[in-house]
Formats: C-alpha cells, sequence, structure tokens
C-alpha cells in the first residue's frame, strides 16, 4: 500500500492537553507530523485528519473505500458504540487498522469493547503515539 489515511475522532484535537496523564503530552499537530515522517520512513504517503463530527468521520471513510485506500482509525470513544462507523469500515476493502493510544482493556468498563475491532484488521491499544506508527509500518509491509 502506498497511501494512508490516519483519522481521528472525537476529542483526539485536543491532544497534549487532555488528560496527559492518559494520553501523553503530544498534540495533534505533533501526532500529524510524526505519522506523516514515518510514512517517509517507509515509503507511504500518510494523510492525517480529525474531526468532532461523526458524519464526516463516516464520509472520509465512504472516500477510503471509494478510493480503496488503507486507513489507521482511532474513533476514539465513538469505537464503543457507533454502529454507522461500523459499518462505513465494513465497506472498506483496503487494510483498518484500529489504534488506541490508552490500553483501553485496562481502563472503565466501557472502554472494553470497540464494535470497530470486529472489522478491523489488526487493533493496536496501549501503545501511546508509537501505536500510530506501528500501524503505518505495517501497512506499507503490505
Ligand atoms: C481512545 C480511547 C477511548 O476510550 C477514548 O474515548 C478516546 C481515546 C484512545 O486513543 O486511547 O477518546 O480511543
Amino acid at each position: 500500500m502506498n497511501r494512508v489515511l490516519v483519522l481521528n475522532g472525537v476529542n483526539l484535537g485536543r491532544l497534549g492537553s487532555r488528560e496527559p496523564l492518559i494520553y501523553g503530552s503530544t498534540t495533534h499537530e505533533e501526532l500529524a507530523e510524526t505519522c506523516v515522517q514515518t510514512g517517509r520512513e517507509v515509503g507511504v504517503e500518510v494523510e492525517v485528519r480529525q474531526t468532532d463530527d461523526e458524519a464526516q468521520l463516516v464520509a472520509w471513510l465512504h472516500e477510503a473505500a471509494d478510493a480503496e485506500l488503507a486507513v489507521v482509525l482511532n474513533s476514539a470513544a465513538w469505537s464503543h458504540y457507533s454502529y454507522a462507523l461500523r459499518d462505513a469500515c465494513s465497506q472498506l476493502t483496503a487494510p483498518l487498522v484500529e489504534v488506541h493510544i490508552s490500553q483501553v482493556h485496562a481502563r472503565e468498563e466501557f472502554r472494553h469493547s470497540s464494535v470497530i475491532s470486529g472489522v478491523a484488521t489488526a487493533t493496536i491499544t496501549g501503545l501511546g503515539i508509537e501505536g500510530y506508527r506501528a500501524a503505518i509500518r505495517f501497512i506499507a509491509t503490505l
């Protein structure tokens, strides 16, 4: 795969100031730069987007489905209950890697299940920002 969309959902635009003990001090802008840089290292063009609007995220997933693009997705809180996002993810034909910055299984019970995992190629949870780098590197091997 030579192109990857990194899609971040609700509240992730507040990385850096949002609960830094859980999510770290890296801002979303810095995360985006890290993802683009990782892509350069492995020969993949990476585009990073973030939205607090679920409909926008669904539209981006439709775009990825139509263009057969690989997706790295952190759908944040939506991961735990949005069947609409799951249905959008089901339409992807290229790999989908679900990423969570925090170790969701060691947190509140409502975070233990993801409606996305069942339609994802892989799920990475608890590696912090490194999880995005691992996801991009994995996609580059395909
Ligand atoms: C998250 C975990 C979710 O439970 C939470 O709602 C988020 C971020 C993570 O990256 O660890 O917003 O997806």
